[in-house]
């Protein structure tokens, strides 16, 4: 048997009973499906009825106040998601003659409503062939065809999508759609998939070459840590400034640098002025402090991003330890220093 016939006949025995299921209102669908990516059936049910209790139609819910939309979206998290409905809903009154899109490419232009949302309503609604690609059918995917493409890499997304939509059956869009993703949330489970009842067994790739565990492949985000750097950049009236060495592990060990002061977030002059490393760092009189770039200069690194400033020092005299500016390309530096003083030695 073909592949979606597999589908689709798995899920006339096993579709759960959904209020949603019994239409093909484009406005119960859009609600449903804008709900649920924000949790699972069973917790989004309750909001689903909730919301057509309240607004039986696109005209009550455009009617109706943000605050009130807000209250009953309460505990689904992702405000933004309730204020696009509620700004969707007032577009398709005001706009459109309250009546939805009828196609995948025109569903598309509707505030909140992407790639997956508009392929749900489009093939529920109007039987287009278009297929929808969310974390449920990329796990049946990965799996089924034993494909380790990471499911959040662009390259990822592409694939998926072009294998989902080659798959379609002829007719009967809505169901089959609806089939895959229940498919992935009942039987084809992340954890302890029911593979001793899996109507798919003979042919799944993930099953035969014992890789379940590992498929899907998700990339993982690396967090990107902000740090402020404060360069303190000597000037003397000798044409001297002084260097120092970083000897932490770490990014830019070993080479050299005005001396730094890192703080939690950007410094006002004032803030710096008064920072307890300030006068530390600073062990001869000086004349003016300046600020040479005003906004911070952005270096992003792997999963680091150095927001930038160089405080210029004017001093009179030099410390013992300062070194000759004509001297300063003798020193190995970061990129970033060395921009800057390409920028202020001109
Ligand atoms: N998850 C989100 N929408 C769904 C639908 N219409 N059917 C099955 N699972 C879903």
């Amino acid at each position: 048997m073909i592949f979606h016939s597999i589908l689709t006949n798995w899920y006339s025995a096993h579709k759960r009973d959904l209020p949603w299921r019994t239409s093909k209102n484009p406005y119960n669908i859009w609600l449903s499906e804008i709900i649920l990516q924000q949790t699972q059936i069973k917790q989004g049910q309750p909001y689903y009825e909730a919301f057509l209790a309240h607004y039986p139609s696109v005209h009550d819910l455009a009617a109706a106040s943000e605050t009130a939309i807000l209250n009953l979206w309460q505990g689904l998290g992702y405000y933004s998601r309730a204020r696009n409905l509620h700004f969707t809903a007032k577009h398709i009154v005001e706009n459109l003659n309250a009546e939805f899109p009828k196609d995948y490419k025109s569903l598309l232009d509707l505030k909140g409503v992407g790639d997956y949302t508009a392929s749900a309503i489009a093939s529920i609604c109007y039987e287009e062939s278009v297929a929808v690609v969310d974390g449920n059918v990329y796990r049946v995917l990965a799996r089924f065809f034993g494909i380790d493409t990471p499911i959040n890499s662009t390259e990822g997304i592409k694939q998926f999508k072009v294998l989902a939509q080659s798959l379609l059956p002829p007719s009967n869009l809505g169901d089959y759609n609806q089939a895959i993703m229940e498919f992935g949330a009942q039987q084809c489970k992340p954890q302890s998939p029911n593979c001793d009842v899996c109507p798919l067994i003979s042919s799944c790739k993930a099953h035969n070459t014992g890789s379940i565990k590992e498929l899907p492949v998700k990339l993982k985000k690396i967090k990107v840590l902000k740090k402020y750097f404060n360069y303190l950049v000597m000037d003397s009236e000798n044409e001297k400034t002084v260097l120092e060495q970083r000897t932490k592990k770490g990014i830019w060990q070993q080479l050299y640098q005005f001396p730094l002061i890192e703080t939690p977030t950007a410094v006002t002059e004032k803030e710096f002025l008064s920072h307890p490393e300030f006068s530390n760092k600073i062990n001869t009189p000086y004349n003016e402090l300046t600020l040479f770039n005003s906004s911070d200069i952005i270096h992003k690194l792997s999963h680091r991003e150095l927001h930038v400033k160089f405080w210029i020092l004017k001093t009179k005299n030099a410390p013992k330890n300062a070194i000759r500016w004509s001297d300063i390309t003798s020193y190995p530096v970061p990129v970033v220093i060395e921009r800057f003083i390409n920028n202020f030695r001109i």
